[in-house]
Formats: C-alpha cells, structure tokens, sequence
C-alpha cells in the first residue's frame, strides 16, 4: 500500500502529544499539569443492580474488618494499621500492589507515599480520578523493611484479595510489578513477563513495572505508559486531554 505522508505526519504528532503528556503527568517540567480528570461515576457491571452493589460495598467491609484482625500470618505483628483497599468498588479498572509501605501502615490506606503519588499521576493519565479506580494490595500488613511478601504470607492473604476482587469483578486489572503479577498467575515460566496480557478468574491483567520501580528508574516510564494504553484501549477509554 502506498505511504500517506500526511496520515504519517498525525500519528507522529499524536504519538508525541501522548509522550509529552505522559511525561508531564508523571512529573516532566515545562508543561502544564494535566486538568483534573471529571469524576468517574462508577459502573454497575454487567447485570448488577443498586441492591448488588450496595451489597458488594457491605461484603467488602466485612473482609476489610477481618483484615484489620487477623492473624493469619507473621506480617499481623508489625502492623500499625491492616490496609485493605482505596477507590470506588464499582469501577471498572483495578490496581494490584505488593504491599503496604511505612506511610500506608501508619494511613490504613493503599500506596499514599511517594509510589502512591507517581501512582495517582498515572491514573490521572489514563483519565480516571484518583479514586475512579479501586486500588489494593497483595498483602494488607506491611511486610518488615519492605521486602516482598513471602510466598506464605502472599498464600494466607489470599484468603482476602481473592474474594475482594471476585466481588469488585473488574474489566481490567493492572498488576504492579513482578510481585502483584506473579500472585495473579500471570508470569510466564520464562522470558519477559511485563506488557503481556494474562488472565485472573476471567478478568484481563495487564502486568507492569511497579511505580516504586519507576521513581528509581524514570526510564522504564514509556514501557508502562504503553501498557497503561493498552488497558485504555481494552477498556475502551482515551487518555486524559490536556
Ligand atoms: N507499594 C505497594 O505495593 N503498595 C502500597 O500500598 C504502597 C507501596
């Protein structure tokens, strides 16, 4: 097929408007911040009613009272405060973390340190507000010096984040790193792992580079970037406009 110079021209364009936006979202200099995306009004989902979703809501309160409980593993004993979940259960688009930090035991909430803010950048990128996602972890107690939560430790919280996220039942799901992706079974045995589409109960999981990862390695922004679009375009959303 011949060239189109002209059609050529715009997707170059566009594709570095994207990068540019990408790169002011999550923290670049000389561009405007992006405009605060509108509120999200969040999805029933696929046949659920108010009554449904007002019985997620309770359902997922009891587990998250449970949580602040229990005992299941080491993890409980350091914990100032169980964290369980941040963000509107019925949206369509859930992160999974590793597990809580310094700054999240001490909040109760999910990724509301320096992760958390570059995390909230690129949410505001794809065009959703800061809690039009639902966001958790795989582990609700903060694992000692922030290591990766042991395999052990990751099989006893199962008994929380499979349920949560049976009863979000999202359309998409983001896994944050190599933690979050592996206990959602959607490393490969060998090879790269990141930008490769998986599957949770049904649900498609785009695995990505953690944001922790990011604030270390600004370079790998653009790979997540491009994920992040992926998902966008699964979920049929644009990315926020400047
Ligand atoms: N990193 C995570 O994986 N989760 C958090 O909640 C915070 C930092």
């Amino acid at each position: 097929m011949p060239s189109d110079p002209e059609n050529e021209l715009a997707a170059v364009i566009a594709g570095a408007q994207e990068l540019l936006q990408w790169e002011d979202a999550l923290g670049g200099t000389g561009f405007p911040a992006p405009k605060a995306a509108p509120p999200v009004r969040a999805p029933l989902g696929a046949g659920r009613t108010e009554s449904d979703a007002e019985d997620i809501v309770a359902r997922l309160e009891v587990l998250s009272n449970e949580a602040a409980k229990c005992i299941r593993c080491e993890l409980s004993r350091g914990r100032t405060k169980s964290v369980f979940a941040r963000g509107t259960p019925g949206t369509d688009l859930v992160f999974v973390g590793e597990g809580p930090g310094f700054h999240e035991d001490e909040q109760g909430l999910p990724f509301v340190g320096r992760a958390g803010q570059l995390l909230d950048r690129m949410i505001a990128a794809m065009g959703y507000a800061r809690d039009g996602v639902y966001i958790c972890n795989v582990v609700k107690c903060r694992p000692p010096d922030n290591r990766t939560p042991l395999l052990t430790e990751a099989a006893a919280c199962a008994h929380f984040l499979v349920p949560q996220l049976d009863l979000v039942q999202p359309k998409a799901i983001v896994a944050l790193g190599r933690c979050a992706a592996e206990n959602l079974g959607v490393v490969p045995p060998a090879g790269k792992w990141r930008g490769i589409w998986g599957e949770w109960r049904g649900i498609p999981v785009m695995p990505t580079y953690h944001p922790a990862f990011l604030l270390r390695s600004p370079q790998f922004k653009k790979p997540v970037w491009e994920d992040l679009q992926e998902v966008l375009r699964k979920l049929n959303r644009a990315p926020a406009t400047r």
